[in-house]
């Protein structure tokens, strides 16, 4: 990394290089099991953006993209998050196989909530693609087909993941200097 970290940042925990390398892996396994389909990619604004395009471009098999906003209430006290569609997707999804793409999954229940509320809309598959997994801190199970890296516990941000609506666009992993809340 040349240019130096923000003052906030206190260590890279996944370098760019890393990351493209992990999401090639990825599309080459989402293109295998999604042979002879289009596959729809859901995103969560606004934190799986950067993943999501960039995962796009490493399935060969063909993509649609839908997005959904949702106003989220977890909070890292472990408290039930409280979550509310804020933007509804543009298309329906009935008989489309669709593919749920998230920056972290990390109680569970953002998850939770946006698997049952796809699921009630008759899609024909549905799956789930997170780019970061922290799985000491789950709370309720949910399924999680495929990810790029399961992390510690610890708050981080860059490559779409959010302190305060800053650092998304660093294009590496980083844990943030003091333990922040969200
Ligand atoms: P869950 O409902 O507890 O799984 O919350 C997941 C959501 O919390 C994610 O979609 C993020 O928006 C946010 N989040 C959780 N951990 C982090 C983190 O380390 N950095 C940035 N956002 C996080
Ligand atoms: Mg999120």
């Amino acid at each position: 990394m040349s240019a130096p970290l923000p003052s906030g940042i206190e260590r890279v925990l996944f370098t760019e290089e890393e990351i493209a390398l992990r999401i090639g892996e990825l599309g080459a396994r989402i293109s295998r099991d999604y042979a002879g389909k289009t596959v729809k990619l859901v995103g969560i604004l606004k934190g799986s953006i950067f993943f999501l395009t960039a995962l796009a471009r490493a399935i060969e098999v063909p993509v649609k993209m839908d997005f959904l906003g949702i106003s989220s209430f977890s909070n890292r006290s472990g408290a039930p998050g409280v979550v509310r569609i804020a933007k509804d997707l543009d298309d329906a999804i009935e008989g489309e196989d669709v593919l749920l793409v998230e920056d972290i999954v990390d109680t569970g229940f953002t998850l939770r909530y946006l698997l049952q509320n796809l699921a009630g809309r008759a899609p024909n598959s549905l799956a789930v693609c997170t780019f970061l997994d922290r799985t000491s801190r789950r709370i309720v199970q949910v399924p999680v087909d495929y990810r790029c890296f399961e992390i510690p516990d610890r708050f981080v941000v860059g490559f779409g993941l959010d302190f305060q609506q800053l650092y998304r666009n660093l294009g590496y992993v980083a844990v943030m200097k003091h333990e922040k809340t969200v």
